[in-house]
């Protein structure tokens, strides 16, 4: 049995990547080296096959997220829930967020939604040439957590801009750029708070207010350090990945011209569309988890506290599970095993609220041309993210 490994960098997350070369990477460690060491970010644990991901999810009590819950991590955050804590103590905070995220209440947040969507779409048809996600897929999402967290426009427009600056800070490794936007993010969480406390809203409807109204199990407000680390959390969970998988559906059908017209003469296709992008183009690369006592996966010896990533957006390439798992396929029959949104207690929070907005924004851009294209060169982010985050496009607009 090979022992604890120190040196071995069998995955290297910060090597050169395109749309395409991630994926090959992931399709080899699943085949050669499912648990892949990596020296990166101060050395981690990569998990690749669908199945072995989804055990570990599913054993909460064995691997936690309160020691590490992504690669890389960052010294200057304090602890955040729900993601930072395990169950119980996660309950009572995943409890109040889900109370403000009922169907009714994003049933609610489509018109707002729709809206935005639309104005930001002509605008962006209006320049004929410009990046999709600097002018619509970033704008979008922050917009729409404006309206569910009932923050001001001067709020929204602060959130937007430091979280985009936060995620940028992340991406180029920047640990005192880190620092600096979660400061911000901070400053902002006590400022809803203390707006709340003195003017509270229906907590169906409001998450700050259904934080600071619920009880733990002892009957206890939350503490307040954890109840500021959530709120601050919550201000930024929905904003990083709409952006990147709106960036890499952009891509995508830049480069189908036959999907692209499929989906404008067809909407009702849009919705399984949607699904299947988030399995071929996961935003979320991975989160991590580390193990309460050593575990051996696949032959490796695993010490307890060291990150492990589960890597999601290899999970939904796993062959054994998806077959031709490259290729677009609308409808695949088990879709509804792909990972995008995590599985067990820290499942995302957000889906409905995601799925509506994808769809909204995906139905303006096809809406509102006759047809788009890639114009220039991509960027794209690192991890803990995969997938574009500068995407420059030609549009036509749609006949009048
Ligand atoms: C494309 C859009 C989105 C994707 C792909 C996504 C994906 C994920 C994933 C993979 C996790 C699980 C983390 C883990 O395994 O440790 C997660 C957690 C979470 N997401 Fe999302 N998310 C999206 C949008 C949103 C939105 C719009 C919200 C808005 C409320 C949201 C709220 C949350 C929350 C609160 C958690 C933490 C859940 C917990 O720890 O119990 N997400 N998300």
């Amino acid at each position: 049995m090979p022992d604890r490994i120190t040196s071995a960098n069998e995955y290297d997350p910060t090597a050169h990547e395109t749309f395409e070369s991630t994926y090959a990477v992931f399709a080899d460690l699943r085949a050669r080296c499912p648990v892949a060491h990596s020296t990166a970010f101060d050395g981690f644990w990569a998990v690749t096959r669908h199945q072995d991901i989804l055990d570990i999810l599913l054993q909460p009590e064995l691997y936690i997220t309160s020691v590490r819950n992504v690669v890389p991590g960052s010294s200057a955050t304090g602890r955040r829930p729900p993601l930072h804590l395990d169950p119980p103590d996660h309950t009572p905070y995943r409890k109040a967020i889900d109370r403000a995220l009922g169907a009714a209440r994003v049933a609610g947040i489509a018109e707002t939604t729709r809206r935005i969507a639309r104005s930001l779409m002509q605008s962006l048809v209006a320049r004929r040439e410009a990046d999709f996600i600097e002018h619509f897929s970033s704008p979008l999402p922050a917009a729409v957590f404006g309206e569910w967290l009932g923050l001001t426009a001067a709020q929204t427009d602060v959130l937007w801009r430091t979280a985009k600056a936060y995620v940028k800070a992340w991406e180029s490794f920047d640990k005192s750029s880190v620092a600096v936007a979660a400061a911000q993010l901070a400053e902002m969480a006590a400022e809803v708070i203390a707006e709340r406390r003195r003017e509270p809203r229906d907590p169906e409807i409001d998450p700050t207010s259904s934080l600071i109204a619920a009880r733990d199990d002892q009957g206890q407000p939350f503490p307040e350090l954890l109840l500021a680390g959530c709120v601050r959390q919550v201000l930024v969970v929905g904003l990083v990945a709409p952006p990147i998988l709106l960036g890499s559906i952009a891509v995508h059908l830049s480069r189908d011209p036959a999907l692209q017209r499929q989906l404008r003469e067809d909407r009702a296709l849009i919705p399984d569309a949607i699904e299947e992008f988030l399995r071929l183009y996961t935003p979320y690369r991975g989160f991590a988890r580390s193990a309460r006592h050593e575990v051996e996966l696949h032959g490796r010896r695993i010490q307890p506290g060291e990150p492990i990533a589960l890597v999601y957006a290899s999970a939904n390439r796993d062959e054994s599970v998806f077959p031709e798992p490259d290729e677009f396929r609308l409808r695949r029959p088990n879709i509804r095993q792909h990972l995008a949104f995590g599985r067990g207690p820290h499942m995302c929070a957000g889906i409905a609220l995601a799925r509506q907005e994808l769809r909204i924004a995906l139905e303006e851009l096809l809406a509102q041309t006759s047809h788009f294209e890639l114009c220039g060169e991509l960027k794209m982010s690192g991890m803990p993210e995969v997938g574009p985050i500068s995407v420059p496009l030609r549009l036509s607009p749609a006949a009048a």
